[in-house]
């Protein structure tokens, strides 16, 4: 008998299906009696386009198991629009003759879909054609090359579909889902969500990294969820981020917080352990635990008899500082005022740059780059190599090759200079910046694998 599976693809699948075949290499599972029916199919792309669902299933299971490629069965990307709804009924046709999905797995996206099914998809809708909203797009844009060789358009089973599938498992991973992954649990069942509809599934369950299970009440306020105040072992932290969490709900600052507002947010007993019942106390408490965590001197090396609270006139500690940026940018945006202070402060100020961040810059944006390049050689009377390049770069554009090792380095290029210029700016010196490019984060930042011996030779020798 056929066991029948419902695929989804994208960045949350590979891990699981990188699992599946290393089963079936070292295990012994097999495919031999799977069926598979994907989830959903951008449209208008050519089946052997890299970015095709077809490929990547093709890729990352189908051709790596001994699953009879007959038993795959995805919607197609490229088909005439007058015969859409024929090849829709056709495929639940085939869904159904199959005897129906035994086990569907589901990504959700960003805007809480599931399958392609985006915000306000009909409750009975089956499979049909769908616009892709503006936020998928932006999301799937860095591996395009860009928003606009992203399809507007895809081929997706139903709501209605997914929900016949006998169980389902749903995943996330990153902190890029916890908001939508919450609203998706602890949320009304609403259109807006299309995600919530599994609530009304016997048989649905989710499977959560901690990130992006981190905006969970049970996570994000504790005291209110019964049986999880074991998560609260460390108390101080976890009062600070009560006090914390009412000052931003209640939108007060913490010293305004009144006994009602601590009242209406089940937050009662926290008034007792940190304000002997005075609620004031307990606002005082909270304020001052904040207040201690904040210094001028971030990297220590205050002055004796220096006021600790107040930014003062630099001290000269001359501290080796390491930061460590897992983006290009990260440090410049998140911690550009400490930096510019340990500068200031004296300390010799050193930046790692883990990735190149190659994904992120977009075709137009490397092209434009190396064609002004090509202009400064024009210029100066010899173009030869910026010419050669900016061809290469155009011809590897136009065939859609994201891989192409050129293009990349000319992306990781953009990104190791703006980096290198923001910590300039704020003082640190040209030889303190450090492109690792480390070997970690150099494949899309969904797909990292294990940390290598290079990353790890790659740190220590920086540290050293
Ligand atoms: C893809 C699909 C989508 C994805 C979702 C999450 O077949 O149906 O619903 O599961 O967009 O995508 P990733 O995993 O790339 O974040």
């Amino acid at each position: 008998m056929n066991f029948v599976l419902g695929c989804a693809t994208g960045s949350t699948m590979r891990v699981l299906y990188e699992e599946l075949c290393r089963m079936h290499r070292e295990e012994g599972l097999s495919f031999k009696n799977v069926v598979t029916f994907n989830l959903d199919e951008y449209a208008s792309l050519p089946r052997s386009s890299p970015h095709s669902y077809y490929q990547e299933m093709r890729k990352q299971l189908v051709d790596r198991v001994d699953m009879p490629v007959e038993n795959f069965n995805i919607l197609p990307s490229e088909f005439s629009f007058d015969k859409t709804s024929e090849l829709c009924v056709e495929y639940e046709e085939r869904i159904k003759a199959a005897g129906g999905i035994d086990y569907q797995l589901l990504g959700i996206g960003r805007t809480g879909h599931i399958g392609f099914n985006e915000p306000f998809s009909d409750e009975m809708s089956g499979t049909r054609l769908v616009h892709l909203s503006q936020a998928t797009r932006i999301d799937a844009a860095p591996a395009f090359g860009g928003l606009s060789n992203v399809p507007t358009m895809a081929l997706s089973m139903g709501v209605k579909t997914i929900m016949q599938a006998r169980q389902i498992t749903i995943m996330a991973w990153t902190e890029d889902k916890a908001e939508i992954v919450a609203k998706a649990i602890e949320g009304p069942i609403n259109s807006a969500v299309t995600c919530s509809y599994l609530h009304r599934h016997e048989n649905a369950k989710f499977i959560l990294d901690m990130a992006s299970a981190s905006r969970l009440s049970r996570f994000m306020r504790p005291w209110v969820v019964p049986g999880f105040t074991d998560v609260m072992k460390d108390r101080d932290f976890w009062d600070k981020k009560a006090i914390i969490w009412l000052s931003l709900t209640a939108n007060k600052p913490i010293l305004r917080l009144t006994r009602e507002n601590y009242e209406a947010n089940g937050m009662l007993p926290l008034i007792n352990i940190r304000g002997n019942g005075n609620h004031e106390h307990c606002n005082l408490w909270g304020f001052k635990s904040i207040e201690k965590c904040i210094t001028g001197w971030p990297a220590g090396g205050r002055p004796e008899g220096r006021m600790a609270y107040f930014d003062s006139p630099s001290s000269t500690c001359g501290k080796n500082v390491l930061v460590m940026s897992p983006h290009p940018d990260d440090d410049s945006i998140c911690m550009a005022g400490t930096i510019q202070k340990l500068v200031k402060q004296g300390h010799n100020v050193h930046c790692a740059e883990m990735t190149s961040g190659n994904y992120a810059v977009f075709n137009h944006d490397a092209h434009k780059f190396v064609d002004f390049v090509n202009e400064l050689g024009l210029f100066q009377g010899d173009s030869t190599d910026s010419a050669r390049v900016l061809k290469d770069i155009e011809e590897a554009m136009k065939n859609k090759e994201e891989a192409n090792p050129l293009l990349k380095k000319v992306k990781g290029l953009i990104r190791r200079v703006e980096a290198r210029q923001s910590l300039i700016q704020l003082g640190v010196l040209k030889s303190n910046v450090h492109h690792l490019d480390l070997p970690f984060y150099e494949v899309h930042s969904s797909q990292k694998g294990a940390i290598t011996e290079k990353d790890i030779t790659i740190i220590i020798d920086l540290i050293k």
